[in-house]
């Protein structure tokens, strides 16, 4: 089996670790009111970005040209960051339905429900989501910004350990939609995220596990930003 072990960075941000390999979600690091870290703290192998929105591509350019991490994204977005100050040869583009392959990991694009526009008003193409396949084949769904949408039931076919899915409104699906995910994606383990870093996403943590709980088979996981948590074998 592989280890696989996750740390909520804040707001989207995940850093995961697939035995002694590092991938990081959507880097929004500095800026981001939760986080506990410093980007020169994370030293990724692999980048993974989901949308072109601030809140979850802000410390991209920083980490990978000093880790040499590649940033897997949409072809749009690569070749924003292209034109953007990160380093040659660093973004890969790719779009909704493929797969990249790590080696340690793979990425598969899912479809999401959001926007996707740049910081500076450019195109960043259609956003995404992300099913992460360990060596071992289990699977961490990660939704990204989107809001309910019925094909979440073909992404819980597939099986998986764990979902990553925005609980905080306003932006995105808000806790009654995420408990409707929940029972479409029929994950073993439920990780809200994308809550509670501003006021319009504030949402109360515990209220939403226990609606997990009582209304899913699924275990709900709240993590405090910063916090990391190994995924059951
Ligand atoms: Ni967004
Ligand atoms: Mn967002």
């Amino acid at each position: 089996m592989t280890q696989i072990a996750f740390t909520w960075i804040g707001h989207a941000t995940f850093l995961f670790e697939f035995d002694d390999k590092k991938v990081l979600l959507d880097p929004y690091i500095t800026g981001n009111p939760s986080a506990t870290v410093k980007p020169e703290d994370l030293s990724p192998d692999l980048i993974v970005v989901s949308h072109g929105h601030g809140d979850h591509i802000g410390d991209v350019v920083s980490i990978a040209n000093r880790t040499g991490a590649k940033v897997i994204t949409n072809v749009e977005i690569a070749r924003w960051f292209g034109k953007n100050g990160l380093k040659e040869g660093l973004a890969v583009g790719t779009n909704t339905g493929g797969t990249y392959d790590a080696g340690f990991v793979k990425v598969k694009f899912t479809i999401a429900f959001h926007s996707s526009t740049m910081p500076d008003g450019a195109s960043g193409g259609f956003p995404q989501g992300y099913i992460l396949t360990a060596p071992d084949q289990r699977k961490i769904y990660f939704a990204g910004d989107t809001a309910l949408f019925g094909d979440m039931r073909l992404y819980g076919e597939e099986g998986l350990a764990a979902a990553l899915i925005p609980i905080g409104d306003h932006f995105t699906m808000g806790i009654d939609d995420s408990v409707r995910a929940t029972i479409f994606l029929q994950p073993k383990v439920v990780v809200p995220m994308h809550y509670n870093t501003f006021p319009p996403i504030k949402q109360d943590g515990a209220a939403w596990a226990e609606r997990i709980k009582t209304e899913t088979q699924a275990t709900p996981v709240v993590l405090k930003p910063g916090e990391r948590y190994v995924l059951a074998e």
